[in-house]
């Protein structure tokens, strides 16, 4: 039997309006553009305002999508929306994109995977494909990450940004889409990265929104250390179990919370800097919504054919990559 591969054949994003920039974030808390450049590497960050979610976002980027691929809602079967900050506890964002894009004949759900979400939900819906049981399948990263953090916590408040990115999966025949993928979890995570109150163990009350625990609690050198050695191992090891040397390497997406993760990840892969994507430095961290917003960014340049790395690492722990063959030219 012709074995089936899950390929990429369109990307799309939607980035709110309002950019929020160092100088601006250096008159709310004690820091400096200086600072944050060299310790993170980030200018600015784009935050949505008002009474508006994920879905408003993620329905603007996949209405974008359907556009650019030439689909029509009716025929997507499947959407898969990675994301940590969900416009309610629940129905899923997912379900709310649909509603919003006139997505009908599909079903849809969220997958909470930290900064990882991506990698875990383009795992997730390429086995869809891969099975022939689904022929279009949408992944959906989307994120209000302002929604969830303090802006009187220097430590924390430069990192996260706001924003959305899909791309569309269908299947091939040929050589090409999603070749391997190795993902991982370690529960151990969840000590130094975590949103304390708001979830059922401890719901929202006036003692919890006091002490302010409905905001993003980081143990930022333990999750740096955590994040370097756990990208740069999956990375290596994908790049073994394929015998993909650098040079064959095209582009390495990685995960965009900190350029030194970055580079510690890309050095390890024995990888130039020209074959990284590196947005980080006008979005920010928007966790689930980093990868596809590089694809996004780098579409023009991407070939079919392409050998691809994507790795990311984040809450939970949960950390992954995965090794794709691009599959157009745009
Ligand atoms: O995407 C999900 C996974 N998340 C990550 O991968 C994030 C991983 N962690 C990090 O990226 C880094 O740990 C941070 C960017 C969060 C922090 O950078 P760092 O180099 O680890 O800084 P630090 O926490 O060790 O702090 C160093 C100093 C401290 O001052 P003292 O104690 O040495 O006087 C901090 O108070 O920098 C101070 N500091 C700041 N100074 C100016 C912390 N934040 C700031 C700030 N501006 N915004």
């Amino acid at each position: 039997m012709t074995k089936i591969n899950a390929a990429i054949t369109g990307v799309a994003d939607h980035l709110p309006e309002y950019i929020l920039t160092n100088e601006e974030l250096s008159k709310m808390v004690d820091t400096s553009d200086e600072w944050i450049m060299t310790r993170i590497g980030i200018k600015e960050r784009h935050i949505l305002k008002g009474e508006k979610g994920p879905s408003d976002m993620g329905a603007e980027a996949v209405k974008k999508l359907l556009e650019k691929t030439n689909t029509s809602p009716d025929e997507v079967d499947l959407l898969i929306c990675a994301t940590v900050t969900p416009d309610m506890q629940f129905p899923a964002t997912a379900n709310i994109i649909c509603d919003k894009v006139g997505i009908k004949n599909a079903f849809s759900y969220d997958l909470n995977a930290g900064c990882s979400g991506f990698v875990f939900a383009l795992t997730t819906a390429s086995k869809f494909i891969e099975t022939g049981s689904n022929k279009k399948v949408i992944v959906v990263g989307a994120e209000k990450m302002s929604s969830i953090v303090n802006y009187e916590d220097r430590s924390t408040c430069p990192i996260f940004g706001d924003g959305a990115a899909a791309i569309m999966l269908e299947p091939t025949t040929e050589n090409l889409g999603v070749i391997d993928s190795i993902l991982q979890v370690d529960g151990i995570g969840r000590h130094y990265l975590h949103q304390k109150a708001g979830g059922s163990v401890k719901p929202a009350s006036h003692e919890t929104v006091d002490a302010k625990e409905h905001f993003i609690y980081q143990d930022g050198q333990t999750v740096f250390k955590y994040a370097v050695s756990r990208m740069a191992d999956t990375s290596v090891k994908m790049m073994e179990k394929h015998n993909l040397t650098s040079n064959d390497i095209a582009w390495f997406v990685p995960h965009q919370a900190n350029m030194r993760i970055i580079e510690a990840t890309a050095k390890r892969m024995g990888l130039e800097k020209e074959k990284v994507m590196i947005n980080i430095e006008k979005y920010g961290n928007t966790t689930a919504a980093t990868i596809p917003l590089c694809l996004c960014d780098w579409e023009n340049q991407l070939k079919k054919g392409d050998n691809v790395i994507l790795s990311a690492f984040g809450a939970g722990f949960t950390w992954g990559t995965i090794y794709l063959k691009w599959a157009y030219n745009s």
